[in-house]
């Protein structure tokens, strides 16, 4: 066990879920202002070894994990991250308004299957406030955008409850576009957040009709002088194989995506052996992280791979070295992680990169 496992968890693990979280994000917020930690931090996890880089989407990532959206959704924690190590972070998801998500409580440990419920509801800041603090973040820090060995940070980008709920399309295409202009200097890459299952009606926008709507104003946008970034669109693992196939053989042929997240939460509550479905009902709706979730993501993995060469990022119950290098071999150009920091704790990192080093596994060069 180590001192994450046997203290701090411990401490946290008594707090309701996203009470813990939040103290953890104001916790390392305020200590991330002093130099000293944000030092002791990467002498104490960072690890920097050439045979970890991998080219993503004709990115360079310094190694390919990163954490997955949700982990931080208004970038409290970039400055930790950097310092900790993670080759990628993928900051919201953000809307164009704040908005404060659906009632609480929402979010839930099942401790006992190592998994989390939650229907936060792309709670989040919003476009301006998230922005101006990744701004202050390159200001306060130069190297986050300048440093060689910087991690590639990137924006998961939504569209608000009250647009989607007017149901006009061209309004929803909007909420999307004006995120990418708007935060279109300070990032690296791109994530489309149509995935979740806690905003009504969000998941319908897994089509190719919708993505061709969105690559008509991201290529008028080529002409304005938006080179192309890199945007990858996130699936949810409740698709159908039909209809994951058909997302991922479209994202293949399309000039403008170049890749897939695979995947976000499930709806479905199947592998949680230590609660009884009366006890699973308690907890209600939401989306289901963890554990459970890594035989669908490698499932799924497999069978993208024979659809596409582009990126595929690796997400879902990721919670060992083992299985970060078994995705990495199955064909993922990467792999984020959120529910098994969760519990596994900052030690997962540098465990699941010194593994890599040492098996030689870092194959994503030839997938990006
Ligand atoms: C509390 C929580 C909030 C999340 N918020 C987002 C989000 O804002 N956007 C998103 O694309 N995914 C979100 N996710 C999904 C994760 O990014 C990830 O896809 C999912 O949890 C599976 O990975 P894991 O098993 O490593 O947690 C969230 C997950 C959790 C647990």
């Amino acid at each position: 066990m180590n001192m994450y496992e046997s203290f701090v968890k411990e401490g946290l693990f008594l707090l309701p879920a996203e009470m813990a979280h939040d103290l953890t994000h104001k916790s390392v917020n305020m200590l991330s202002k002093s130099e000293l930690f944000l030092s002791k931090t990467s002498k104490k996890y960072q690890i920097l070894d050439p045979s970890l880089h991998c080219k993503v989407a004709a990115m360079q990532y310094r190694n390919p994990i990163g954490n997955a959206a949700g982990f931080d959704k208004n970038c409290n924690m970039i400055d930790y991250c950097n310092a900790w190590g993670l080759g990628s972070y993928t900051i919201g998801t953000v809307t164009p308004l704040p908005q404060i998500g659906n009632p609480k409580p929402r979010m839930f440990r099942l401790e006992k299957d190592q998994a989390i419920i939650n229907r936060m509801g792309f709670n989040n800041d919003g476009h301006i406030v998230v922005r101006e603090r990744l701004i202050n973040a390159y200001k306060r820090n130069p190297g986050l955008r300048h440093n060689p060995n910087r991690m590639m940070i990137g924006v998961s980008l939504g569209t608000n409850k009250t647009t989607i709920e007017t149901g006009e399309i061209s309004k929803i295409v909007y909420d999307y576009i004006s995120g990418y202009k708007y935060f279109y200097r300070y990032v690296d890459y791109f994530r489309v957040g149509i995935s979740s299952p806690n905003t009504k009606g969000l998941r319908a926008l897994q089509t190719p009709k919708f993505l061709e709507l969105l690559a008509k104003q991201i290529a008028k946008l080529e002409d304005f002088g938006f080179p192309l970034k890199p945007i990858q669109i996130k699936l949810s693992p409740d698709l159908t194989d039909e209809a994951f196939i058909e997302m991922v053989e479209y994202i293949n042929n399309s000039p403008y995506f170049n890749g897939i997240v695979n995947s976000n939460t499930t709806i479905t509550r199947d592998g949680l052996p230590g609660y009884s479905h009366q006890e699973i009902g308690s907890f209600g709706n939401g989306g289901l992280s963890g554990k459970m979730l890594y035989p669908r993501n490698l499932a799924r993995l497999k069978l993208a791979r024979k659809h596409t060469d582009k990126t595929i990022i690796s997400v879902g119950g990721i919670d060992s070295p083992e299985k970060v290098a078994e995705v990495i071999a199955a064909g993922a150009s990467a792999c984020e992680i959120y529910t098994g920091f969760v519990y596994k704790g900052p030690e997962l990192l540098p465990k699941s990169l010194k593994l890599l080093v040492k098996n030689e596994i870092n194959k994503s060069e030839k997938f990006n």
